[in-house]
């Protein structure tokens, strides 16, 4: 089986091609090699490998900086899966497509079901709900669209080595309270990427995360003190507890980012919970 993979190296992308099993041919693109952006770039490169599976890794991640480059977030997030549908159509391909919690505003109480009504409060989450629609319109026979939030792993710009990097400079990290969702380790997505490609039947949206749900405040605990459990940081500063009033950022941010999951694990696929992926994380930081 040949499955090629864009974003190649970004947080997923890498964990993605990491973990392939020994029975698949991978294909890594990272953005040098292919830019998603590139319509005619993009049905080369799949004509060209004709793979069986597309994975798109890729995406205009900053939430703050989509706010005021909506243009470019709109290319990458909304465009860019559109000519991977019709590349993948035109192949015979089947394409996962990763989206986000951010296509919610959060405002719910219980977690989200892939059915659930979209609502995004921003640009990220409007193009990345935009991709969505393209992916399902072109492709809908042969595409899954995975939502996931929180995404964190060893390497890469994320909320672990932000924090990671705050304390090291021993200076207490204000971190807000009434953000709440699961911290998902970018190796728990690939493993249930790998079990999707697994599944070539399964289509439409579907939702992961790891297990447990926490405020951004507790997954900054949980790091200080796994982090400092584990000789990572010599010392844990304290962490100061802010509401997202306090701490405004050009995006909004929704406050409840808990995603359902049952659609997959009533598969049997597993779910781990959350504070032992970090200190898993945490220790391939601590061999690195
Ligand atoms: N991070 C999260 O918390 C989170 C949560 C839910 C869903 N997601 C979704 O999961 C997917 C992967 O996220 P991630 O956390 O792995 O993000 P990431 O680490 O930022 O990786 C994204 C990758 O996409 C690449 N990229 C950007 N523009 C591209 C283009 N025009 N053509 C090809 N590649 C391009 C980036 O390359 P450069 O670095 O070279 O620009 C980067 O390697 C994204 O679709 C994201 O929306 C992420």
């Amino acid at each position: 089986m040949k499955v090629l993979v864009t974003g190649a190296r970004g947080q997923i992308g890498r964990a993605l091609v990491n973990s392939a099993p020994a029975y698949v041919k991978v294909r890594p693109y990272g953005r040098m090699q292919l830019n998603i952006t590139d319509a005619r770039a993009v049905a080369e490169c799949v004509q060209f490998h004709k793979p069986d599976v597309i994975v798109n890794a890729a995406g205009f991640t900053c939430v703050d900086r989509a706010e005021s480059a909506p243009e470019h977030a709109s290319r990458v997030n909304s465009k860019g899966p559109r000519y991977l549908a019709m590349a993948a159509r035109d192949a015979g391909a089947r394409l996962i497509h990763i989206s986000t919690n951010f296509v919610f505003d959060g405002e719910a109480s219980a977690p989200y079901l892939p059915t659930a009504a979209t609502n995004p409060l921003g640009v990220y989450g409007l193009t990345k709900r935009n991709g969505e629609d393209a992916v399902l319109k072109i492709l809908p026979e042969r595409s899954v669209i995975l939502r996931t939030a929180w995404i964190y792993a060893a390497e890469g710009h994320n909320f672990l080595n932000t924090i990671l990097r705050i304390m090291r400079t021993e200076a207490p990290p204000r971190v807000v309270v009434d953000q709440v969702g699961t911290p998902t380790s970018a190796e728990s997505v690939a493993a249930v990427i790998w079990n999707i490609i697994g599944m070539p039947e399964m289509n439409g949206i579907h939702h992961w995360t790891d297990t447990g749900i926490a405020s951004r405040y507790d997954f900054a605990l949980a790091i200080a003190e796994e982090a400092t459990a584990l000789g990572v940081l010599p010392r844990a500063a304290g962490i100061t507890p802010v509401t997202t009033a306090e701490f405004p950022t050009p995006a909004r941010r929704p406050h409840y980012n808990v995603l359902d999951k049952t659609s997959l694990t009533s598969l049997g696929i597993n779910s781990i919970h959350w504070r032992n992926q970090l200190r898993d994380v945490l220790q391939e930081i601590k061999n690195a």
